[in-house]
């Protein structure tokens, strides 16, 4: 198999909540509502490839990995596994695509039911897609345990509640893994952890990728922790990516406006870390009544009428940095030198 191959690919994804439906419409004569939850987002990831997604709450994030996993149904555009489009698929074929593409959520906490052992949490993905006999069960679940460093001969008659956040969230890891899926998201995974074993919980997960040829989707609000594991790094503003690249450079030299107010709200990236939720000045728009023009328009230092009026695109900027944001743009202001933070 070629280890470069491309294993997911969001084109053009558009998720949309209804808050208002047909029916009420009809009856009480009001419009139609939506949440724009996710807007036309452009993702590509690879085998071996952990993809660091940012934003502040309520940007889109666990939308696009419930979309992609297809725990949600995308209102438009595509999703491509391997190529093939999945984006409506149903019955067997969901069935199968879901096997493949697995889930870890953010609280390991409620995650794991309290009343089944380890090892019964484990096997349960594979009762469910009634794969193996018992013994081929026991195999599979006992090597899920020893790539998430757990040791099944002393915790698989355990449960949970003998665990530590870490380990419960390393017993979430192997549930996922026991189905050997190509696509794991990994939806905050250790933002409820403490801090000094989150990178412990989250090196497991880079190790996996590489090992397993796993593509990752790594959802985060503390853009510290994605520096330790991601290859490649995607920035969300309301429903829409505004700013992707190389891990390295988007952490060291971020390029758009909303990237750097981020990173100038975290202390150091590379030393001490918060673990509080970014706040950032200015209100954000709703996904309900999006702005014309930029989506950062009404909170970026640099906002002229062009960018009131005229949505940028998502374009290359320097060599494999994507930036949305007309101070780049070849229409945009001159000259697109980059901004001082305010
Ligand atoms: N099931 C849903 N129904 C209606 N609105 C939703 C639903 N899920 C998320 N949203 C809305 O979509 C937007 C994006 O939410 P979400 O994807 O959870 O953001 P994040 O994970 O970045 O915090 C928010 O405005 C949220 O209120
Ligand atoms: S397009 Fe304009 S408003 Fe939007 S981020 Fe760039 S400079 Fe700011
Ligand atoms: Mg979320």
């Amino acid at each position: 198999m070629n280890t470069n191959a491309v294993v997911i690919q969001a084109q053009d994804l558009q998720t949309h909540f209804a808050l208002r439906s047909g029916v009420f419409s009809a009856l009480t004569g009001q419009k139609p509502v939506a949440v724009r939850a996710l807007d036309g987002v452009d993702l590509t990831i690879r085998r071996r490839e952990v993809v660091g997604l940012i934003g502040e709450s309520g940007c889109g994030k666990s939308t696009l990995g419930m979309s992609l996993v297809r725990m949600y149904q995308p209102t438009g555009g595509k999703i491509r596994f391997f190529g093939d489009d999945i984006t409506d698929v149903q019955g067997a074929e969901l069935k199968s695509y879901r096997h493949q593409a697995q889930l870890i959520f953010q609280d390991p906490y409620s995650s794991l039911n309290p009343r089944l052992t380890i090892g019964e949490i484990v096997e349960e993905p594979l009762r469910i897609h009634r794969i193996g006999t018992a013994a081929d069960r026991a195999r599979k679940v006992a090597h899920a345990l020893d790539l998430v460093r757990v040791p099944a001969s002393e915790y698989l008659h355990r449960y949970p509640n003998a665990l530590s956040g870490g380990q419960r969230q390393r017993i979430a890891i192997a549930r996922a893994l026991v189905l050997e899926p190509k696509f794991i998201v990994a939806d905050e995974p250790v933002s409820m952890l403490d801090v000094s074993i989150q990178a412990s919980v989250l090196e497991i997960l880079d190790e996996l990728s590489k090992e397993l040829g796993l593509a990752v989707l790594y959802i985060s609000h503390d853009i510290a922790t994605v520096g330790y594991i991601c290859d490649h790094v995607a920035v969300m503003y309301l429903g829409q990516i505004v700013e992707e690249g190389p891990a390295e450079d988007i952490l060291t030299a971020p390029r758009h406006p909303y990237t750097q107010r981020l990173m100038a709200a975290i202390p150091s990236v590379s030393g001490e870390r918060s673990r509080e939720r970014v706040e950032l000045s200015g209100d954000v728009p709703s996904p309900l009544n999006v702005p014309p023009g930029c989506r950062f328009s009404s909170r970026c230092p640099y906002a002229t009428d062009l960018c009131r009026t005229e949505p940028p695109a998502l374009a290359n900027d320097i060599g494999t940095q994507r930036v949305r944001c007309h101070l780049y743009s070849a229409e945009g202001m001159a000259p697109a030198n980059e901004p001082e933070m305010v």
